[in-house]
């Protein structure tokens, strides 16, 4: 376990409107480059595509199953999630951080995780740079591309990396136990995993909280505890990271595997 690395995904609805086509959400994306310049960790940060990635996808009729999709489809996906990316990467260098921007194509190869390249973003991080990759459209194999969800890339990365910790932050307070009460699970094991109330949450063409619970499991059967927060209160990322009591969804790590 890398005990000072913390892996962070920061969902679309948080860095983007999701419902305002090609919109950063430029207050939440600044609001947490001034928090994170207050932690020290090496952190590795993977952001979403909200109103960019997932509006072209869905113009474009782009999924997460690989196949011919529209050339002009995947050159826009891709340049829009650069464009994003550009916009929060700026956003730190304001904040006095230093990002640098990993191409998620350079991170996988026929949508396997590439653990020599992945490896290699932990000991940039080591040196407090701060390595920024993505969800995208990539190359699969044979001129066949697929949408890569950030979500995904992030299970790929723990499993190489091993961070203490994994943080997911969305635009809701965390899993909801029940979606008419309005009420947050605090926990999630085995146990309370399949009585949850996922199903009727709004999806996108890469699955949403449905999607990112599956990939938080796996991650805390790695043996990493995982914790869901609202990343539009960015005081709770770090609460988050730094141990304090949060407010979110922790999944936690599988004891067995924590110490394997
Ligand atoms: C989506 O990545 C990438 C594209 C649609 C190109 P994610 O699936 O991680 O994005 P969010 O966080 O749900 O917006």
């Amino acid at each position: 376990m890398h005990t000072d690395l913390v892996l962070v995904k920061l969902g679309g609805s948080v860095v983007t409107f999701k419902e305002k086509r090609l919109t950063p959400n430029y207050q939440a994306i600044n609001n947490i480059c001034n928090s994170i310049r207050k932690l020290d960790k090496s952190v590795i940060i993977v952001h979403g595509g909200g109103s960019f990635g997932h509006y072209w996808s869905v113009k474009y009729d782009m999924h997460t199953r690989p196949k011919k999709y529209d050339a002009k489809g995947i050159s826009t996906v891709h340049q829009s999630m650069v464009t994003l990316n550009e916009t929060i990467i700026s956003a730190m260098r304001r904040y006095n951080l230093l990002p640098y921007s990993i191409m998620p194509s350079s991170l996988t190869f026929k949508l396997k995780p590439c653990s020599e390249r992945i490896l290699d973003l932990g000991i940039i991080a080591r040196r407090r740079i701060i390595p920024v990759t993505f969800g995208d459209a990539v190359h699969v194999e044979r001129g066949m591309f697929s949408i890569l969800s950030g979500d995904v890339l992030m299970t790929m990365l723990a499993g190489i990396l091993k961070p203490v910790k994994v943080i997911f932050a969305v635009n809701v307070d965390g899993v909801y136990q029940n979606m008419n009460t309005g009420k947050i699970v605090s926990e999630i094991d085995d146990t309370n995993f399949k009585s949850l109330d996922i199903s009727r949450v709004k999806s996108d063409i890469t699955g949403g909280m449905r999607r990112k619970l599956n990939e938080a499991m796996k991650m805390a059967s790695l043996g990493m505890d995982v914790i869901i927060v609202n990343g539009l209160v960015p005081r709770r990322i770090i609460d988050a990271i730094t141990n304090k009591q949060v407010d979110g969804t922790l999944i936690r790590a599988l004891r067995e595997a924590k110490h394997a």
